[in-house]
């Protein structure tokens, strides 16, 4: 893994002390000023949104990652497994949450700059889409480990039922 881009750094900080305000204040100077985002970010993968990891906590105990969406793509209704906190960086990205019986609940539109609903307890249920004309690159941390990425975030809807 390359050293953090430096635009990226007050993130790392905040988020190894889960400094959620700090975070938050953070990930808003990244999305506004996003010198970390690279022309290949802009690139999307046309099977489905694909995510480029950024950085990796030595530690284990987060990730950075941008994620391509292009016109169109969505993620599946999930919940998380980790705390995660995102925002855009350029684009815009829809957010649908919902409630119990998968009624929704609240529908926003984000636009470069904006960070959206966090969700530290691991209670949201949402589907995140870019229902845009251009490609829309969100900005993400995940409380996992780097050999949890592919299957330690999203928990699939069917599965939180208890
Ligand atoms: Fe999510």
């Amino acid at each position: 893994m390359t050293p953090i881009h430096p635009s990226l750094a007050p993130l790392a900080r905040a988020a190894k002390h889960k400094d959620w305000a700090g975070l938050g204040d953070a990930l808003r100077e990244a999305l506004l000023a996003p010198a970390w985002l690279r022309p290949e970010h802009r690139v999307g993968d046309p099977t489905a949104y694909m995510r480029h990891l950024l950085y990796v906590d030595p530690g284990g105990d987060f990730v950075i990652t941008a994620i391509t969406w292009l016109p169109g793509q969505k993620s599946a209704v999930h919940g998380h497994q980790v705390w995660c906190m995102y925002g855009v960086a350029e684009g815009e990205l829809t957010e649908e949450q919902f409630g119990a019986e998968l009624k929704a609940t609240k529908m926003s539109l984000h636009v470069a700059g904006d960070v959206a609903d966090s969700d530290l307890e691991c209670t949201r249920v949402h589907r995140v889409s870019n229902r845009g004309r251009a490609p829309l690159v969100s900005l993400h941390l995940y409380g996992v480990g780097a050999e949890q990425l592919t299957t330690g975030i999203n928990r699939p809807y069917a599965h939180q039922k208890a």
